[in-house]
């Protein structure tokens, strides 16, 4: 549905974006994911005609974005970085206006945006000024105005910037319930943002992908071996040693010892096989009792701290 292909933006000697790869499945929500200065915003003003690639080629909904950027247009909502919305026109003449631009057919506009309204939560502000909302507001009124005519692309660039705690949750969830129908990428520089509402996730810093995978993989990836949380009941000194020499096991840490006998580990494998099973076998052999079994995975922050700090240091 979203094919990028080596995407180029250079401003003088600057690359703001440089040879950008990655596609986006029909139906699928991708996080674009990268620090202040990494090029997301520049990458989805490409995308969105709005401004031209130096090289490269992207294909938004089967068309090319700088080939026939009018049929692109008519395919995608925008969520810009700052929404274009005018403070002194109310929500609902702001709505009419754009469902005029973007061509939304007379006999559909009043229903289609009755629906929007509903959709974000703003029937109770169709009537107030938007200069006069609260910022969470007006972010709804900007995704508002990228819903109206019903696109098959969204691109939303920082979605739930400026939003409260709640604020967040519920674009986070309406997010998620315009994807399968819609193709989605958002930008965001939150991490938990990705790992709650993307399945796939591409990592950018100075222009550059470091990253593209789904959640799940790339911290499994970025982990190497697999670390386990072990929890066993026991003479501690003795679990210790035991574990340590269990075949698959390339460190062990120590993570305290807790009430009734119990010593807690933090094991790392060498990620050849799986060492679950000869750890149980190590602990039932000597007669003690497995509390506590469970694969650690990286957090989505580690993996990418990993990823831009080994940038910066290079
Ligand atoms: N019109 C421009 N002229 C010169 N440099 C630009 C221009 N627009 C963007 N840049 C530079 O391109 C780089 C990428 O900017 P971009 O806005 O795409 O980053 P971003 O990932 O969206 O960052 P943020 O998280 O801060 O929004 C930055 O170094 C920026 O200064
Ligand atoms: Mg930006």
């Amino acid at each position: 549905m979203i094919e990028v292909k080596d995407l180029v933006k250079t401003y003088g000697a600057l690359a703001a974006v440089d040879r950008v790869t990655f596609s986006v499945p029909q139906g699928a929500i991708l996080g674009l994911l990268g620090p202040n200065g990494a090029g997301k915003t520049t990458t989805m003003r490409i995308l969105t005609t709005s401004l031209s690639p130096s090289a490269g080629k992207a294909v938004v909904a089967g068309f090319d974005v700088v080939d026939q950027p009018e049929e692109v247009r008519k395919r995608i909502g925008y969520l810009p970085e700052i929404p274009p919305i005018y403070g002194d026109m109310t929500v609902i003449n702001y709505l009419k206006f754009v469902s005029d631009i973007k061509e939304v057919p007379q006999d559909k506009k009043a229903n289609r945006i009755g629906e929007v309204l509903e959709m974000l939560s703003l029937e109770d502000m169709s009537r107030r000024l938007i200069g006069h909302l609260s910022l969470g507001y007006r972010q709804r009124v900007g995704l508002a105005q990228a819903l109206l005519h019903d696109p098959e692309v969204l691109i939303l660039d920082e979605p739930t910037r400026g939003l409260d705690p709640k604020q967040i949750l519920e674009i986070r969830k309406l997010i998620k319930s315009l994807s399968g129908k819609r193709t989605i990428i958002l930008s965001t520089h939150i991490l938990p943002e990705v790992s709650s509402t993307c399945d796939d996730v591409v990592i950018i810093d100075r222009g550059r992908v470091v990253a593209a995978d789904t959640v799940e993989n790339l911290s499994q990836r970025l982990s190497g071996g697999k670390t386990l949380e072990v929890e066993v009941k026991g003479p501690a000194a003795e679990v210790e040693k035991a574990l340590e020499k269990t075949e698959g096991v390339s460190a062990l840490k120590s993570l305290g010892n807790g009430s009734r006998g119990v010593c807690r580990f933090e094991v790392t494998t060498d990620g050849s096989n799986d060492a679950r099973e000869a750890l149980f076998q190590c602990i039932v052999r000597n007669k003690w009792v497995l509390y506590q079994l469970t694969p650690l995975g990286m957090s989505l922050e580690d993996v990418f701290l990993k990823l831009t700090t080994k940038e910066t240091a290079a």
